[in-house]
């Protein structure tokens, strides 16, 4: 396994739709793997394919915390067959948008289709902070951050905030 970098906000790689999986074959469970480890090592509780630059619709999760054992989910070609007309506000965060956090609010169950690591079919059923991770990391393959949820004033704040940090960040390295 290998560490990836992960790309921060504000930056076009990040607006894009991301296309479907064909077949789960080695390429795509390195990627996986790569991930996971990324998301760990940040560390995070979720980690979409296109903030480590790979516009494919992939995304994996582990919203184990604390003591709990790890559950980590590698989910391909995520598709919400349901979602429960009661909706939850959970505060969000990102790996794209460091240390910015904001109520979202969302749907409180969701049961998500998908493909896994042994190009085999399944169906999950998440609610709590696991289904507020997988409907958050899913909005990264249509090109949407946790931000677009929040009111316009807010997300040009974070943004150009973010966009002066990265500048900084850039000089410091000269
Ligand atoms: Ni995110």
């Amino acid at each position: 396994m290998a560490k990836r970098d992960i790309i921060i906000a504000p930056d076009p790689r990040l607006k894009m739709v991301c296309t479907r999986v064909e077949t789960v074959d080695e390429e795509i469970t390195t990627l996986m793997s790569d991930m996971l480890e990324t998301m760990y090592t940040a560390p995070g509780v979720g980690l979409a394919a296109p903030q480590v630059g790979v516009t494919k619709r992939i995304i994996v999760v582990d919203a184990a915390r604390g003591e709990e054992e790890l559950t980590p989910y590698k989910i391909v070609n995520p598709e919400i067959v349901w979602s429960s007309e009661e909706e939850k506000i959970h505060e969000e965060g990102c790996l794209s948008l460091p240390t910015y956090y904001e109520d979202v609010v969302r749907p409180d169950r969701i049961r998500v289709r998908y493909t896994d690591e042994n190009n085999t079919e399944q169906e999950l059923e998440a609610d709590g902070l696991l289904s507020v991770v997988i409907q958050h990391e899913m909005d990264h393959l249509e090109g949407l951050l946790f931000v677009d949820h929040i009111s316009n004033l807010k997300r040009s704040m974070i943004l150009r905030k973010l966009k002066k940090t990265k500048k900084q960040m850039v000089a410091g390295n000269e």
